[in-house]
């Protein structure tokens, strides 16, 4: 049987579509890379917003008109639509699998073959945490590790602590086995997730215990992380990332708003204050940091005042990045039930304009006084869309970089000149 899968939102789900792969591998199973060669398709589905569900429904339609294929829908959207998504005929759905049940999915597709059996499994599970499965990675230089499950926030706006449940950790052993076998597979890199990593708690190991561990191994060049919830940054682990090296000195530090009357209805349980002291923190740690951030415009009641905090919060911080997201009412989630969804999409779409543009040019800004610096590049692939005679690679805060000249191979690391930069890529030559 050969099975195509296509992954939609964040990198857990990237993470998780390896783990589908290594479960579905290891029972006869086989993967190919176009729909057309595919008896199973399945997709790993995104909830978090409106239109992220949308385009997996509406690519399932296209699939069915010229395909026989089984449909398989896997991940957020499956926990939160739950059965009536599987129901419903009109989505031409043949079986859902929520994010806590991918071990089954060998029995639950040959259920669905063998036309017996249920065609959902959605149970969600308070300890799953796949810790005996070694994910197969895809080839590259980064690879995800997963060091915790779920989310217990409940940020008032989101819907996933209702599609993946409780949060939970796996244990420092496991993760630390997992990164030895991606070293001897390759891979320079590792980037640790979580939907709030600071909460990260097994046994007595904390996070920055976690994280010192994982530093020790003197192999790993990079260590990445995503995302810290900005209520409880320890400054144990940013002392930690002053010291050691290859924890790469970057930090992706969602804010939301920058207004605390606003955060306090999302339930993100910190001020403007406290979002803006922890920054000036961080910046006198690590002095050459890296800071990203999520933003979300037209909140239930969020007024233009309140929206211009977030953009005097954006110009005070100056983000090297920010995703800024118009805010999509969730099922589930509490800010749905209760705050009627009031900004107008013509202001929301003003306001995201308008903070896109800040960004954009505090991007290029910082973007550019990186020019004539010389920079740590790891190569991920050589040739670019523009010319055989590039290559294209990542310095240590993430950002893209163009090398204008041949010569390196993918993992190779490089000193590199930077000559220009705009708002999303630096290029440089080698030295
Ligand atoms: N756990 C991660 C976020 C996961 S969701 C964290 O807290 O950092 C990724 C981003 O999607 C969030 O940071 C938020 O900015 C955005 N998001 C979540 N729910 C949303 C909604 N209902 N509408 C618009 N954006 C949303
Ligand atoms: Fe959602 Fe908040 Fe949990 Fe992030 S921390 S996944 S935004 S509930
Ligand atoms: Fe990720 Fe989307 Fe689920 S952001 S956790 S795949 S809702």
């Amino acid at each position: 049987m050969n099975i195509y899968i296509q992954t939609y939102g964040c990198q857990m789900n990237d993470y998780d579509t390896d783990l589908i792969r290594t479960i579905l591998s290891e029972n006869n199973y086989q993967f190919v890379d176009n729909t057309e060669d595919a008896d199973i398709i399945l997709l790993n589905t995104c909830s978090v917003r409106e239109n992220a569900e949308r385009k997996v429904l509406n690519h399932i339609h296209i699939l069915k008109k010229d395909s026989n294929a089984v449909i398989g829908v896997l991940g957020c959207m499956a926990a939160s639509l739950q059965k009536s998504l599987v129901e419903n005929p009109k989505n031409k759905i043949d079986f859902i699998a929520g994010p806590d049940s991918y071990q089954k999915l060998p029995v639950i597709i040959d259920n669905i073959l063998t036309k017996k059996g249920h065609n959902y499994d959605i149970t969600p599970s308070n300890s799953e945490t796949y810790a005996n499965v070694y994910p197969r990675h895809q080839k590259g230089i980064n690879a995800n590790i997963a060091i915790m499950r779920g989310c217990n926030n409940f940020c008032s706006y989101c819907v996933v602590p209702y599609t993946r449940g409780r949060e939970r950790s796996r244990s420092p052993e496991n993760i630390i086995a997992e990164a030895k076998n991606l070293i001897l597979s390759g891979f320079k890199q590792i980037t640790l997730l979580g939907q709030n990593v600071n909460s990260y708690s097994y046994e007595h190991y904390d996070f920055s215990d976690l994280m010192e561990m994982l530093s020790d191994i003197k192999e790993l060049k990079r260590i990445r992380f995503t995302s810290p919830h900005p209520r409880d940054f320890k400054l144990k682990l940013l002392e930690l990332m002053s010291k050691r090296d290859n924890i790469c000195n970057q930090i992706h530090l969602p804010i939301q708003s920058g207004n605390t009357r606003i955060l306090h209805k999302m339930n993100r349980s910190y001020t403007q204050e406290h979002y803006l002291a922890l920054v000036k923190n961080i910046k006198s740690i690590l002095p050459d940091v890296v800071l990203s951030t999520d933003i979300i415009i037209g909140f239930p009641t969020e007024t233009e005042k309140e929206f211009l905090d977030t953009v005097k919060v954006v110009n005070e911080v100056q983000f090297d990045s920010a995703f800024i997201f118009k805010y999509s009412p969730r099922p589930h989630t509490y800010a749905s039930k209760k705050y009627p969804d009031d900004v107008t999409e013509e202001e929301k779409t003003k306001r995201i304009v308008k903070l896109n543009e800040i960004q954009r040019k505090i991007s290029l800004e910082k973007n550019r006084a990186c020019i004539g610096k010389v920079q740590e590049v790891i190569i991920e692939k050589t040739g670019t869309k523009k010319s055989k005679l590039e290559c294209q690679g990542r310095n240590v805060a993430n950002k893209i970089v163009i090398i204008d000249s041949i010569g390196n191979r993918v993992g190779d690391r490089a000193e590199v000149k930077i000559t220009d930069a705009t708002a999303n890529v630096l290029k440089g030559s080698l030295i």
